[in-house]
């Protein structure tokens, strides 16, 4: 592992119970991002779906619940026990970094792959794009959700909108601050990463906060529907 990589790799190390608490109710996801990326989700049911990275398994755990075969992966031990204590054994859960591919997932043996927040943590992706075109049965869909580029861009206060570059950044937990490092890349690059392994692009997204999101904290809501925080995308294996 490299040393950026060792940088988020600790700091999930880290946080896998801050997840198990607390990241459910964080209105950031429960509000914003979950509802998000369900709204790009096909009917999961009776479909086999990959959760990259499953984190402490929210998505694992929704997946179970909606009746679909869930196969989830993080690069992380600690939060690989998270989701094995969410779900016992209802799903394959499985320690493998994205970087290095998927050699144990079959050519065409998923009908949907789910990645949330997690792909800015790699800083090329051309290896994580093609595996998951290849493990994707033919009309397969993906479903992500990353860093909005413009939100990278303006707070970090970055020269130059072109560069795919490492940011770092510090979280507030209940265990105190916790360094986090994660890439950011224009637009463009996003885009063509995706078309070049093949898929094409059904939607992009970049949803408002819900209502339930105004309610527990209305002045990051207000900042939300002005400023994108997350950027959403779904795509099909042609
Ligand atoms: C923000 S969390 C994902 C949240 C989760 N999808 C959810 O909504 O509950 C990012 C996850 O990506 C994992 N991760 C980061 N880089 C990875 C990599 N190269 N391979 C596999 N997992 C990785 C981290 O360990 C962490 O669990």
């Amino acid at each position: 592992m490299n040393g950026e990589r060792l940088v988020s790799f600790h700091s999930y190390q880290e946080m896998a119970e801050y997840y198990f608490k607390y990241v459910d109710l964080k209105p950031f996801n429960a509000f914003y991002e979950r509802p998000g990326t369900l709204a790009l989700l096909p009917g999961v049911s009776g479909k086999k779906v990959l959760d990259a990275a499953c984190a402490a398994g929210w998505y694992t755990s929704w997946l179970l619940e909606q009746g679909a075969a869930v196969t989830g992966i993080d690069f992380s031990p600690n939060m690989i026990e998270m989701t094995r204590r969410r779900v016992g054994n209802r799903a394959e859960i499985i320690r493998a970094d994205l970087n290095e591919g998927l050699p144990f997932i079959g050519d065409g043996s998923v009908d949907i792959v789910l990645s949330s927040l997690t792909l800015h943590y790699l800083k090329d992706w051309t290896t994580v794009m093609g595996e998951f075109y290849r493990i994707l049965r033919p009309d397969g869909v993906m479903v992500f959700s990353v860093h909005h580029p413009f939100m990278d861009f303006t707070y970090f206060q970055r020269e130059n909108y072109f560069l795919t570059e490492l940011l770092d950044d510090e979280w507030e937990t209940p265990q105190g601050k916790v360094k986090v490092q994660f890439y950011r890349r224009p637009l463009s690059k996003i885009t063509a990463d995706v078309l070049e392994a093949g898929f094409v692009i059904e939607k992009l997204a970049e949803p408002m906060p819900t209502e339930e999101f105004r309610k527990v904290q209305p002045e990051v809501y207000d900042k939300l529907t002005k400023r994108p925080q997350f950027l959403f995308v779904r795509a099909r294996k042609t």
